[in-house]
């Protein structure tokens, strides 16, 4: 059944759990996303990025997811990563979209507040939810040892006015974890995770899930965030598996059993992130 993110946020938050948002741009990676969550009964967001929307086209994409979900009991909800426009926000929100985020952090402070307060109220007059970006979340190679850029990291007080202009319902803070492979574990910092979902009073969104420890993880649900997003990692173990089906067999003209190897290793993933984010058997009796 399709969701609004901030309806699974709110149980969420009630339940001491996350929910996960699995990125994905293709069929197998859809089925093994959805699936992975019916069989764990977990509550989950699959989200697509500009250029994976484009890739698969925005309605051919939550075609395929409605059309699984239908078949589903598990709450599910499709979100846009890091949304590059308000245009971009429109069309998904055409596409049927049920939440839209916005990522402005790029942009000046006044600039992020004017385009996402724009966005939030083009998709709440469609009923579906928005998450904005305060600080920045870059890639693991871009930011080496972030607590040294803490210029970076989001500012708790910039955060609160930031909710408070805009309305967003779920904020992406920027607390020390970033896109893509670690080279050593992330140091979050708790202490700004904190004060910053204590001043918002909104769900926080970690992203970068690749790699963050389960203890981290843990300890980051305690303080407030409710929606954790994983993308490297699922990747990483479709394309491990491929890896290992050519080498067994180099002549292997079977796409279906080559993807689907790399579909059930995906499953595994996103099994393995639920149970981190505790959300595992969390859609049973879900309303
Ligand atoms: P990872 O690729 O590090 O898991 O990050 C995913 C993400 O945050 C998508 O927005």
């Amino acid at each position: 059944m399709l969701q609004t993110t901030s309806r699974l946020l709110a149980h969420a938050k009630n339940h001491g759990y996350a929910v996960g948002a699995f990125n994905t741009n293709n069929l197998e990676y859809i089925q093994a996303i959805l699936e992975a969550a019916e069989e764990a009964q977990s509550p989950v967001i699959i989200q697509a990025a500009g250029s994976e929307i484009d890739y698969m086209d925005g309605y051919v994409f939550t075609d395929i997811v409605r059309r699984i979900t239908g078949r589903m009991s598990i709450p599910v909800a499709i979100n846009l990563d890091h949304g590059e426009s308000y245009d971009r926000s429109i069309q998904c929100i055409q596409y049927g979209f049920t939440s839209v985020m916005f990522d402005g952090s790029r942009l000046s402070f006044e600039d992020n507040i004017a385009v996402t307060r724009d966005v939030v109220k083009a998709a709440h007059a469609a009923g579906i939810s928005v998450e904005g970006e305060i600080g920045i979340i870059g890639g693991t190679a871009e930011i080496e040892d972030m607590l040294d850029h803490s210029q970076e990291l989001s500012n708790p007080e910039e955060c609160r006015y930031f909710v408070e202009q805009t309305g967003v319902d779920c904020l992406a803070a920027s607390i020390g974890t970033a896109h893509g492979l670690y080279k050593a574990a992330p140091k979050l910092d708790f202490e700004r995770l904190k004060t910053i979902a204590a001043l918002t009073k909104v769900p926080i969104v970690l992203h970068g899930g690749t790699g963050v420890p389960a203890a981290d993880i843990k300890q980051a649900i305690s303080l407030g965030v409710a929606k954790i997003n994983f993308s490297t990692v699922v990747r990483q173990a479709c394309i491990s598996q491929m890896k290992v089906t050519l080498a067994d067999d180099p002549d292997n003209l079977d796409l279906m059993n080559i993807l689907g190897r790399s579909k059930d290793a995906m499953k595994k993933a996103v099994i393995d992130m639920m149970t981190m984010c505790e959300s595992v058997q969390k859609a049973e009796n879900w309303q």
